[in-house]
């Protein structure tokens, strides 16, 4: 499974860029604003830190202006991903970037068949948000089960990005469905790494190694 993480924060992609594991980045509008920056000059700034796809989501409701912006955003650099909301306009513009061979992430997935529409329209990518599911009471996790099962059914070659990751065992159930991909927050990055026996293990192997004579 790939890891990407999901932030638009300078300071936390290189943080954890130096670590090797990280795959990709995500970013979504709510992500930008918190930065208070310029859209494109952030984008282009990650795209200098990782090397990997860049997902970067466009604000029109409709179709033109979708693909407008994402003219645009493309020009950015090559590793520029065009992330896209999961309505009738954004479908369209998903099949005329498809056919151009611009990548897509087609975002804001809350059922299987939305995921069906998003394969369909030959989307490089889909995410859908399990924490968000959890957050009203539904099975995050069961949705990506259900979409990878489609997706192999049918041979469709669009990732699934588990997004809306919230703790360590979303990353366990993205990872048990056969995720492509998980997009995660710093925070539970760095949870991952955690385990108290590791730290007492550690403890006690430097405690030993310094009563050798
Ligand atoms: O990038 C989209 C997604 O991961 C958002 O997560 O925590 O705002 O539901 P969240």
């Amino acid at each position: 499974m790939k890891l990407f993480i999901d932030t638009a924060n300078i300071d936390e992609i290189k943080e954890i860029s130096d670590l090797g594991i990280i795959d990709g980045v995500t970013t979504n509008p709510s992500l930008i604003a918190k930065e208070g920056r310029d859209f494109k000059s952030v984008v282009q700034e990650i795209t200098s830190i990782i090397d990997g796809p860049i997902s970067a989501e466009v604000i029109s409701t409709d179709a033109e202006g979708m693909l407008k912006e994402a003219e645009d955003l493309v020009q950015i650099h090559p590793n520029i991903v065009i992330k896209l909301p999961l309505i009738e306009q954004g479908i369209k513009a998903t099949s005329i970037l498809s056919k151009k061979g611009i990548k897509t992430n087609v975002t804001l997935c809350f059922s299987p068949m939305q995921a069906l529409l998003a394969a369909k329209a030959g989307a490089t990518y889909v995410s859908p948000f399990i924490g968000r599911l959890d957050d009203i009471s539904h099975d995050g996790p069961q949705l990506i089960r259900d979409i990878i099962e489609i997706y192999e059914n049918f041979d469709y070659p669009t990732e699934v990005i588990a997004a809306s990751i919230r703790h360590p065992i979303h990353v366990l159930e993205a990872a048990k469905a056969r995720s492509h991909i998980a997009t995660i927050p710093l925070k539970v990055i760095k949870q991952l790494f955690n385990h108290p026996l590791t730290d007492i293990g550690l403890e006690k192997f430097l405690k030993d190694w310094k009563t050798m004579k």
